[in-house]
């Protein structure tokens, strides 16, 4: 497999040029909608296949073996490309792409939700996969839009805490935050040690500040653990406009500039994994592939950390919470060869070895419930058993009950949400303003 490291400003002119090459781009075989359930692929057969997938920017640990793999298990050719960082730009280039008609891509990893938004331009799956029932029913619900599975899922996430336990130790402290308060009071102290000791550069906590999906991630678990609700309620109440999600958003602006350099609003997860891997903070929100990369041998922090649960809310009753996130292979619909891909995706996704080697080259989560027991997989990442109910126990953006207006519903969130941080507007501005837009956006 070759990796072609494509900015996304040549992703977008490669298409331009391409859909305007159309519709002389033909670059594939006819196709063949024939993929019966648990047919074994003939590769000669596909021996000639050529297709695209677009993932991550920078492949994550576990990624170019699973696309090898694949590729060997199917007999197609998959050529990966890289495509934005960010799921709020990744989703508009797709678009761009699906409203162009474009085939270029014939398969592309999905945020978990992009289901309501991309169904249309995403064909049913499920005839390629067997073994359906393996994964985790509420995932597969998830992805599948009027009967149709229009993304198989690849890997679950769910936000952590990492803390460094060498610091933790150093420090005098039992063991990780159990409370917000208490996540703000240690990673001061740490802050003020460190720099004591010459670290000028170094911070209590780096999280997701940027105002993208990211940050909605991350407001949405402050502001649930301090029982705040979920924005818009699974019975579509809008319920952002509340003391408690107020708190949360005044104690998240409280950190910045203070125990959260001031540039974390304009961090996504890379910049906060930067600050974190090069030894230069004590705790870091974060998903579960940042552990594998942490462990790795560019990592400064290799053996001196851990994750657990983010902490809760200071209110009576607080409980953290992780945000539920992840993705699943999808196939376009304007792909050309849409029965290849069909076949190459249901292997990266739901066969067991491919998820079994992302879960220990890197720390995927598996959406393949039996591979929570493999003893493989949890000598390489314990905490996939130990914070296993986390993980099947996160919080649902929402984005089943508002559909294919979800993007625009994060859209407003995080916007509002951002400048709460940036000191723009209290958050009890914001919390009138974002309950006015949705209500205008939804009602
Ligand atoms: C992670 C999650 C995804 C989320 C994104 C936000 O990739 O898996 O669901 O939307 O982060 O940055």
């Amino acid at each position: 497999m070759s990796r072609k490291t494509l900015s996304l400003m040549a992703v977008l002119m490669l298409m331009a040029m391409l859909v305007a090459a159309c519709p002389a781009a033909d670059t594939g075989a006819p196709v063949v909608q024939d993929g019966a359930a648990g047919e074994a692929a003939d590769p000669a057969a596909d021996a000639d296949t050529e297709l695209t997938a677009m993932l991550w920017a920078t492949a994550r640990p576990g990624d170019e073996e699973a696309v090898a793999y694949c590729n060997e298990q199917t007999g197609i050719n998959v050529e990966v490309v890289s495509g934005p960082e960010s799921a709020t730009d990744r989703l508009a280039l797709y678009l761009q792409f699906f409203g162009a008609g474009s085939g270029d891509i014939d398969v592309m990893q999905i945020d978990v939700i992009w289901p309501g938004i991309l169904a249309e331009h995403l064909i049913d799956l499920t005839p390629y996969v067997d073994n359906l029932e393996d994964h985790f029913p509420a995932i597969v619900q998830n992805n599948t839009v009027d009967g149709s599975l229009v993304g198989i899922p690849w890997f679950t996430d769910a936000g952590l805490l990492y803390y460094r336990a060498d610091l933790l130790e150093k420090y005098g402290y039992d063991g990780p935050p159990s409370t917000w308060s208490q996540l703000t009071e240690m990673a001061g102290a740490i802050q003020e040690g460190e720099r004591g000791e010459g670290l000028s550069d170094f911070w209590g906590f780096v999280w997701q500040g940027n105002a993208y999906e990211g940050l909605t991630c991350d407001a949405l678990e402050w502001q649930y653990s301090f029982g705040g609700g979920q924005i818009v309620e699974p019975d579509g109440t809008i319920s952002i406009n509340n003391p408690n999600a107020i708190a949360a958003f005044e104690l998240a602006a409280s950190w910045v500039g203070n125990i959260s350099p001031s540039g974390v609003t304009t961090y996504q997860e890379e910049e906060a994994r930067n600050v974190w891997q090069t030894g230069n903070a004590a705790f870091m929100r974060n998903w579960p592939y940042a552990y594998s990369l942490g462990q790795g041998e560019d990592s400064a922090i290799a053996g001196n950390f851990d994750v657990t649960v983010l902490p809760a809310g200071d209110i009576e009753g607080g409980q953290g919470a992780a945000t539920l996130g992840g993705w699943q292979m999808a196939v376009s619909a304007y792909s050309e060869n849409q029965d290849a891909a069909g076949r190459w995706a249901a292997c990266m996704a739901s066969d067991p070895e491919a998820q079994k080697i992302r879960a220990t080259i890197g720390s995927s989560l598996p959406t393949i419930q039996s591979l929570y027991e493999d003893a493989d997989i949890l000598e390489a990442r314990p905490f996939f058993g130990s914070l296993f109910d986390v993980f099947t126990n996160a919080v649902a953006r929402p984005s089943t009950v508002t559909g294919d207006q979800y993007n625009e519903v994060s859209t407003i969130y995080f916007t509002e949400v951002h400048r709460v941080l940036t000191g723009e507007q209290t958050a009890e501005e914001a919390v009138q303003q974002i309950e006015s837009q949705l209500q205008d956006l939804l009602q």
